[in-house]
């Protein structure tokens, strides 16, 4: 089957913007799985699901109608039901309801299968939480990218800024820790270094020095 580099780690660590570049850089596939949980609680909203009722939320994952469309700007834009839904999804607000809806076992299990879809020719970066635990095991490469809390509330910090929505760093912070613990405590798919996973911390690691790490890893 087609090679998959598993990129998986907390938050705000660098994961989506190294994946987009080793993905460019091999020309392969991406999956940017945590935008899959974050519409499905976005779809929850939509249809009224209350995001704690596992069964009724299962149901919206496993009907989920997106798709990923790659924009003029190298970006990701996912659309629900045919409508563009990037921005909304990549809120705080919806960063809070995905976390919440990968609680739930049911919810991960429908997700599974449309995840590994994403394994096509030439090859894949996946991008994740639990890419190279669950979803991709056999995967030839793993990485787990990691940086300090501070560093990652800092990084989107400056990222919402840019967008021009007003933040404070303490309150980002106290979020970013809250969903750590969340996502690595969690009975299901915690969020772990899969054993043969390459571990890096990019906290005082500039994205282009992470991404050549990751080439001679995959060149080895
Ligand atoms: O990566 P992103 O911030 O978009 O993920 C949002 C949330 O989705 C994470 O906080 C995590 O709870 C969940 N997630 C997950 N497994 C993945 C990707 C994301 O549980 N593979």
């Amino acid at each position: 089957s087609w090679p998959v580099i598993t990129v998986d780690g907390p938050g705000g660590a660098g994961k989506g913007t190294l994946s987009r570049m080793l993905a460019e850089h091999f020309g392969w596939h991406f999956l940017d799985s945590g935008a899959l949980y974050r519409i499905t609680g976005y779809a929850c909203l939509q249809a009224g699901v209350d995001w704690a009722d596992e069964p009724a939320v299962a149901e919206v994952a496993r009907q989920l109608d997106t798709r990923f469309v790659m924009g003029a700007d190298g970006e990701v834009g996912v659309l629900y039901a045919g409508r563009d839904v990037t921005a909304v999804i990549r809120s705080e607000e919806g960063g809070r309801g995905a976390s919440v809806v990968a609680a739930q076992p049911s919810v991960r299990e429908a997700l599974l299968e449309r995840q590994r879809d994403f394994r096509q020719a030439p090859g894949l970066i996946a991008d994740g939480r639990d890419m190279g635990t669950v979803v991709f095991p056999d995967a030839p490469l793993k990485i787990f990218l990691t940086a300090s809390a501070e560093e990652r509330a800092r990084r989107r910090y400056e990222q919402l800024r840019g967008k021009g929505e007003s933040v404070s760093l303490p309150r980002l912070l106290e979020d970013i820790k809250e969903r750590d613990a969340r996502d690595s405590s969690r009975a299901i798919a915690p969020l772990v270094p899969a054993r043969d996973a390459v571990v890096i911390d990019s906290t005082a690691t500039p994205a282009d020095a992470v991404f050549e790490a990751v080439l001679l890893e995959a060149s080895r």
